[in-house]
């Protein structure tokens, strides 16, 4: 089993997590060695919690101003996914950050993940473009499952 955490504002990750888990499902009906995909939504109404297993974060970009270069950029709407990591240990049970946006943002393409990796200590391991592909699909599927051993 495999355990990811995201946050969703306009609808993308979770589309893209709930086609990771279908696939997930698919892989295990074919072969009982894959691993199945549990998610979990973080919102602002997510009460605190402390996380028990390992897991991924996956996390969108939203960003006001600065240029992601050379100065500062602000996170907007993704601020309960970085407090939960914040929350007892759960930013050490994290194993990796996959980050999505829009590459439109070119230096600011998902550095909310980025950002996530730099300060928590953990991996930023994929990204994707906004909904993603079937072949981000899959692809990040092995990327988690490398990244879980
Ligand atoms: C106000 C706003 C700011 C954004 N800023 C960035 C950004 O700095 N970098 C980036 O890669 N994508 C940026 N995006 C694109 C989103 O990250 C992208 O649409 C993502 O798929 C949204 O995910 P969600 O639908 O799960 O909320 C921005 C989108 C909006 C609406």
């Amino acid at each position: 089993m495999i355990n990811i955490l995201y946050i969703s504002i306009s609808g993308n990750t979770r589309a893209f997590v709930q086609n990771l888990v279908a696939y997930g499902e698919k892989q295990h009906a074919g072969n009982t060695a894959a691993p199945l995909i549990q998610a979990k939504e973080i919102s602002d109404a997510s009460p605190d919690f402390q996380e028990t297993a390992k897991f991924f974060c996956f996390v969108p970009t939203y960003l006001e101003g600065g240029n992601g270069v050379d100065n500062g950029t602000q996170e907007i709407m993704t601020n309960a996914m970085r407090e939960y990591l914040e929350y007892g240990t759960n930013g050490q049970l994290c194993l990796g950050v996959i980050g999505s946006g829009n590459k439109n943002f070119n230096n600011q393409y998902c550095l909310t993940a980025k950002q996530y990796a730099a300060e928590f200590g953990f991996p930023f391991i994929a990204d994707y473009e906004l909904r993603g592909t079937p072949s981000d699909v899959q692809r990040i599927y092995q990327t988690l499952q490398d990244h879980s051993k």
